[in-house]
C-alpha cells in the first residue's frame, strides 16, 4: 500500500517571537517530513507538512490595541517575522497559513454546526470577572491581586510566585484588571458548551487505537478516572476570532479554531496544488493524519480535537506525537540568564543546521523534556559533524581533484568498511529509526558509520600513498571509496542537514539524494567539482554573545508573566533592609548615591509608538513605547502641557524600563519617560542622538 500523509506542527501564537523552545517541535517534524519524502514514490507516494499562525483570542487583541493598530496589522507582521525565522532554520513547510483565514472560518462554523446538530453543545449561564471599565470580561491570566495565602502583591489570578499558592481568581484579595487597572465586578453571561464528557467512549475507544505514545495514553487515562468535563467554546465580545453563527456578540474560544487551522492550511495547499481535501479528511480516510505537539498541548489534541473531528463527521488522527519541553543547561529558558533564545537571535550568530542536529541527537520520540547544554552542543557538533563527518570529504577530495582530473576510479570492495555500510544499508536501521522519531538512535548509527570510514582513511593514508610513485591507483581507489561513503553518510544526514546536504551534491556533481540511492556505486569516471569548505566549528565566543544578547535585565514587559513578576521582587529588595538591630542601615552618604543604586535603574531608549489623551486627566498623555526586543509597554507621562500627542509618535525618548508597573487611576503605566523641568519652562523630552535605536540601554 503507498502511503499517502499529512503532517502538522501545532500552529505558533501570533503574540510571541518563535524562540528555540518551539524549535524542538519544528526541528523534529520537519526532519520526519524530509524523511517520508526522500522515501520512493511506491512507499509513499505524498507526504505534506502544513502550519499556521495562531492568530486569535484576547492577549493578541489588547497587544495590538496598546501597540495603537489593529489585530489584522499585528498578526500580518507576527506571520512575516515566523516565517522569516522558520526560513532559517530551513523548515520546509508546503503551506503556512493562517487561523484568521476565510477557510478556517467557513471550517470551524460547520464543525461547530455538525456538533451543535449532534446535540453536543449546549448553552449555560456563567459568571465571571467582568471589567466595567474596560468594558470586557477578564479571563483569569489578567486579573491580579493580593494572594489571599501570603499576602504577596500583584499576583496573577491563578497561582502566587511568592508562595506557590494555587487558588481560584475569586480568592485573591483586592483583585484588579491588568488591563485597565479598574477593580472587576462579577457579571453573568451566557456561554457554549462542548459537552465532551458524552464522548468518553469515543474517546476511550480511541485512545487504544494506537494513535498515543504509551506515557500520553497513560495521562489520558487519569483524566478519564478524573472525569471530563464539558468545554467553555465561547467568548463574549469584544474578542479578536471568529463570530459564532447565528449568536452575535458571541465568539468561538481560540482553542476551537485552531486545530481547524490543521484543515483550513490544508485546503490552501489543496487548491495550489489540485489535492483532494475530502481525501484528507473524510470519515474512514486512507490517509495518515499526524500531529507533531508539545506535552503541554495534548489534552487538547488527544480529547477536544478527536471528538470534533469524529462528531462532526470527519476523519480522527492516525497519530498524535508529544514531545517533551526544552531546558537549557538542565534549567526553564530565563530572560535573565539569556537562555530565553529567540530564533532570530541564534541565526545571527549561528548556523542552523548545527542546533538541527543537536536536537535530532537529543530525540528519541518520547515526551522526555530535551536538555540543550551549550558546552555539549560545542563540543557534539565539532567532533561529529566536523570532525568526523566533514573530515571525510576534507581529507581525500583534493586528491581526486589534483592527481585524476576531478575524476572517481574504481571501489575498494576488499575494504572492511564496505562490509558495514552494506549492512546498514541492507537492514534499514537507519530508516526505521527515523520513521519512529528515534532519531538520536539514526545519528549514532550514522555515526559508527562515520567512524569506520574514517578509521578506513586512517589506515590506507591517502597523504602517503600520493608521495610514492607507482601507487596512484590505490589512492585512487582509496579517495574514491572514501567520497561514495561519504554520498551515503550524506544521504542518511539529509533530513537533518538539508542545506549541507545540498551544498554536498553540487560538489559531488549528483542529482538531490533520495533513499534508493543508498549503496549504489558512483560510476568509474564520474566527475566530481573541487571541494570547498562545507562547515565550520562551533565557535564558543559566538554562544557567550548570542547568550548575552539574550539576557534580559529584570524588567518588567506587559506580556511576559515571570518576568515581571522578578522586577517586583527586585523592587523589593531595593528598599533599605533592616540593620543588624532593627534600624535602617544608614545611607552611603549624604545626597549621594553608590554606583550599585544607579546601576538599579534601568535606563533604555524608546520610541513613541503611539500618544494620546487621556480622559479625565489634564496632565497626563498615554504613550506607547516600543523598547525594540522588549515590548511594547503603556507609559502615562505628565508632559500634556508642553506636547500635542501627534508631535510625539515616532519619536526616540529615554525611559525608566525596570520601574515596578503602577496601577492609577487610569489604568496600568509600565514604566516612566524621562523629561527636563525647571523654572525657565518645560517639560523637555529628553532624546538620544542620531542612531540610536529603541531597546539600546542607557548606561
Ligand atoms: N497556539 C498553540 C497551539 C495550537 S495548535 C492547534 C500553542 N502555541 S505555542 O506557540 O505556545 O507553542 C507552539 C508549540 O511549541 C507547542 O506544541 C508547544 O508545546 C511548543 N513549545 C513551546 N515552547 C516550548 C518549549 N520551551 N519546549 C518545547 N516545546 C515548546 O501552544
Ligand atoms: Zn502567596
Amino acid at each position: 500500500m503507498t502511503r499517502k500523509i499529512l503532517v502538522t506542527s501545532a500552529l505558533p501564537y501570533a503574540n510571541g517571537s518563535i524562540h528555540l523552545g518551539h524549535l524542538v517541535e519544528y526541528i523534529q517534524t520537519d526532519i520526519w517530513v524530509r524523511f517520508q519524502k526522500m522515501l520512493p514514490k511506491e512507499k509513499v507516494a505524498e507526504c505534506w507538512y502544513v502550519c499556521a499562525d495562531d492568530t486569535h483570542g484576547t492577549p493578541i487583541m489588547l497587544r495590538a490595541e496598546r501597540e495603537g493598530v489593529t489585530p489584522e496589522v499585528l498578526i500580518d507582521r507576527m506571520a512575516w517575522e515566523h516565517r522569516r525565522d522558520f526560513d532559517g532554520f530551513l523548515i520546509g513547510f508546503d503551506s503556512y497559513y493562517s487561523t484568521n483565514s476565510p477557510e478556517n472560518r467557513e471550517f470551524a462554523s460547520l464543525i461547530y454546526q455538525r456538533l451543535k446538530a449532534a446535540g453536543l453543545i449546549e448553552p449555560r449561564v456563567i459568571e465571571q470577572f467582568y471589567d466595567p471599565e474596560k468594558a470586557m470580561f477578564l479571563p483569569d491570566r489578567f486579573i491580579k491581586g493580593t494572594c489571599p495565602k501570603c499576602g504577596a502583591r500583584d499576583q496573577y489570578g491563578d497561582s502566587c510566585e511568592a508562595c506557590g499558592a494555587t487558588y481560584a481568581p475569586t480568592d485573591l484579595v483586592d483583585p484588579y484588571s491588568a488591563v485597565s487597572g479598574a477593580k472587576p465586578v462579577r457579571r453573568a453571561s451566557e456561554h457554549y458548551f462542548f459537552r465532551l464528557g458524552e464522548c468518553a467512549d469515543f474517546l476511550k475507544d480511541w485512545t487504544r487505537s494506537g494513535a498515543l505514545q504509551p506515557e500520553a495514553a497513560n495521562k489520558l487515562d487519569e483524566w478519564f478516572s478524573a472525569g471530563l468535563s464539558d468545554w467553555d467554546i465561547s467568548r463574549d465580545a469584544p474578542y479578536f476570532g471568529f463570530e459564532i453563527p447565528d449568536a452575535p456578540g458571541k465568539y468561538f474560544y481560540v482553542w476551537l479554531d485552531a486545530p481547524v487551522g490543521y484543515m483550513a492550511s490544508f485546503a490552501h495547499l489543496a487548491k495550489e496544488k489540485g489535492l483532494d481535501f475530502d481525501e484528507y479528511w473524510k470519515k474512514d480516510s486512507a490517509t495518515e493524519l499526524y500531529h507533531f505537539i508539545g506535552k503541554d498541548i495534548l489534552y487538547f489534541h488527544a480529547l477536544f480535537w478527536p471528538a470534533m473531528l469524529a462528531f462532526s463527521g470527519h476523519r480522527t488522527p492516525t497519530g498524535v506525537f508529544a514531545h517533551g519541553f526544552l531546558t537549557v543547561d538542565g534549567q526553564k529558558m530565563s530572560k535573565s540568564r539569556g537562555t530565553f533564545i529567540t530564533a532570530e537571535s541564534y541565526l545571527r550568530h549561528l548556523d542552523p543546521e548545527w542546533l538541527r542536529y543537536y536536537y535530532a541527537a537529543k530525540l528519541n520520540g518520547s515526551m522526555e523534556d530535551v536538555d540543550l547544554s551549550l558546552e555539549d552542543f560545542a563540543a557534539r557538533v565539532n567532533s561529529d559533524l566536523v570532525g568526523k563527518y566533514i573530515n571525510i570529504a576534507s581529507r581525500c577530495a583534493g586528491f581526486i581533484t589534483k592527481h585524476f582530473g576531478g575524476k572517481l576510479g574504481t571501489f575498494d570492495h576488499a575494504a572492511a568498511v564496505r562490509v558495514e555500510f552494506e549492512s546498514a544499508s541492507k537492514s534499514g536501521g537507519i530508516a526505521l529509526a527515523y520513521e519512529e522519531r528515534d532519531y538520536g538512535r539514526a545519528l549514532r548509527e550514522i555515526m559508527r558509520l562515520a567512524d569506520s570510514a574514517n578509521q578506513y582513511i586512517a589506515e590506507k593514508k591517502p597523504w602517503e600513498l600520493a608521495k610514492q610513485a607507482g601507487r596512484e591507483a590505490e589512492l585512487h581507489a582509496v579517495c574514491t571509496t572514501a567520497l561514495t561513503l561519504f554520498r551515503d553518510l550524506t544521504l542518511y544526514l539529509k533530513p537533518v542537514l538539508p542545506r549541507l546536504a545540498e551544498q554536498i551534491e553540487g560538489f559531488l556533481n549528483i542529482p538531490p539524494l533520495v533513499w534508493a540511492d543508498v549503496w549504489t556505486p558512483l560510476p568509474v569516471g564520474h566527475a566530481i567539482n573541487p571541494y570547498q569548505h562545507l562547515m565550520t566549528r562551533v565557535d564558543a565566543k559566538k554562544i557567550e554573545a548570542m547568550v548575552e544578547e539574550n539576557r534580559q535585565s529584570l524588567a518588567p514587559a506587559p506580556d511576559a508573566h515571570s518576568q515581571a513578576r522578578h522586577a517586583e521582587h527586585q523592587q523589593h529588595a531595593a528598599t533599605p533592609s533592616p540593620g543588624p538591630a532593627g534600624h535602617p542601615l544608614p545611607p552611603a552618604g549624604e545626597g549621594t548615591i553608590a554606583l550599585d543604586d544607579f546601576a538599579k535603574v534601568e535606563l533604555r531608549i524608546a520610541r513613541i509608538a503611539n500618544a494620546e489623551h487621556v480622559e479625565g486627566a489634564d496632565k497626563l498623555l498615554r504613550l506607547t513605547l516600543d523598547v525594540g526586543p522588549l515590548g511594547t509597554r503603556t507609559v502615562f507621562a505628565g508632559i500634556k502641557s508642553a506636547y500635542a500627542p501627534e508631535r510625539l509618535v515616532g519619536r526616540l525618548t529615554v525611559m525608566v524600563a525596570n520601574l515596578a508597573p503602577r496601577k492609577m487611576k487610569f489604568g496600568l503605566s509600565e514604566g516612566m519617560v524621562l523629561a527636563a523641568s525647571g523654572d525657565q519652562g518645560g517639560p523637555f523630552l529628553l532624546a538620544p542622538d542620531d542612531g540610536a535605536e529603541p531597546g539600546m540601554r542607557v548606561k
